[in-house]
């Protein structure tokens, strides 16, 4: 029988890339609330400071680290300077990516193409291959989470290069597990539908602006009222994506609750790519924003 304390991460340290801010900075603050130490890596040294001083207020260690993750120095500094600090790695979160610049295929210069194959898809490649290359050598085990998206399941204008980066991670979360699952080394990844974040708010607008009649974002609810009536047609659970909902299953799968699963890509979406067409009630009033 399973005992409670498998879902527990106490004493473990993690790695969250981009978890400065949005599903990063949530899925860094969950972990730490099931025990984990948590190391946040970001671009931004300042977001980074921010997440990581909040993850401290739980009562864990934490350190911020500024690095750009498409980068080999930048990962390798980061990830040695982590077990400097933090100890051994146990979990990695690939989050990073750079979702805020969405616009047509045709609009898209090669040398942009291949910056959202680094920054989505070179930066798992880097940390992956940091941390099992140590867990293979000190015979550890270890679990690396990847974000994928549902984009990169189904096609979405706009997000061509982003969404075949995306993919690609699909795909290496398969291969790496098969080559490390001997050794110990789970890989998993998740992909969420939209999910209000600064990202998404930042794109939102720009694709708004460029392309007024865009189906993806149009008549997009003001941040806090991502829950009511203008997803219904898409999502049968009838609201937008937390973050708590992406952090819920970075847990499940960090931990050892998921201990026979790995090579999985798992989506997180209330249900919308199961489903063509959503008709039934309205939301329930329990998934309102009753401040409203
Ligand atoms: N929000 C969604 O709807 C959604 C849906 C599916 C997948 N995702 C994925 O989840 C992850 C987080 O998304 P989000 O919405 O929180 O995005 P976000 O833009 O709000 O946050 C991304 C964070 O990553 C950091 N970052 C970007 N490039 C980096 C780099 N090269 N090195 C280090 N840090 C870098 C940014 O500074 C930022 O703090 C991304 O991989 C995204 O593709 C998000």
């Amino acid at each position: 029988m399973l005992d409670v304390s498998a879902i527990l991460l106490t004493d473990k340290t993690a790695v969250v890339t981009g978890g400065g801010q949005g599903l990063g900075e949530a899925i860094a603050l969950n972990l730490a609330a099931f025990g984990a130490n948590v190391a946040v890596l970001d671009i931004d040294e300042g977001s980074a400071r921010r997440t990581a001083e909040r993850v401290r207020e739980t009562g864990r260690r934490s350190l911020a680290v500024r690095a750009d993750v498409s980068l080999r120095e930048d990962v390798d500094a980061a990830l040695e300077r982590t077990r400097r600090e933090l100890g051994e790695i146990d979990v990695l979160v690939n989050n990073a990516g750079d979702l805020t610049d969405p616009r047509p295929a045709l609009t898209i210069t090669d040398e942009r193409f291949d910056y959202f194959l680094r920054s989505n898809l070179r930066s798992v490649w880097l940390c992956s291959t940091d941390v099992a290359r140590r867990w293979i050598e000190l015979g550890r085990p270890g679990a690396i989470v990847n974000l994928a998206t549902t984009e990169a399941i189904r096609g979405c204008p706009n997000w061509s290069a982003y969404s075949a980066a995306k993919a690609g991670i699909i795909n290496l979360t398969k291969t790496l597990s098969s080559e490390w699952g001997p050794h110990g080394i789970r890989v998993n990844a998740i992909a969420p539908d939209y999910t209000p974040s600064p990202g998404t708010e930042f794109s939102g607008r720009r694709l708004n602006d460029a392309d007024p009649g865009s189906l993806v974002f149009r008549d997009r609810p003001a941040a806090g009222q991502e829950s009511l009536a203008g997803v219904a047609p898409f999502i049968p659970l009838r609201r937008y994506g937390s973050p708590d909902d992406t952090a819920g299953l970075a847990i499940f799968l960090a931990s050892e609750m998921s201990a026979w699963i790995t090579g999985q890509t798992i989506v997180v979406d209330g249900g919308s790519l199961a489903c063509a067409r959503v008709e039934g009630p309205l939301p329930l009033p329990m998934f309102l924003d009753l401040d409203d």
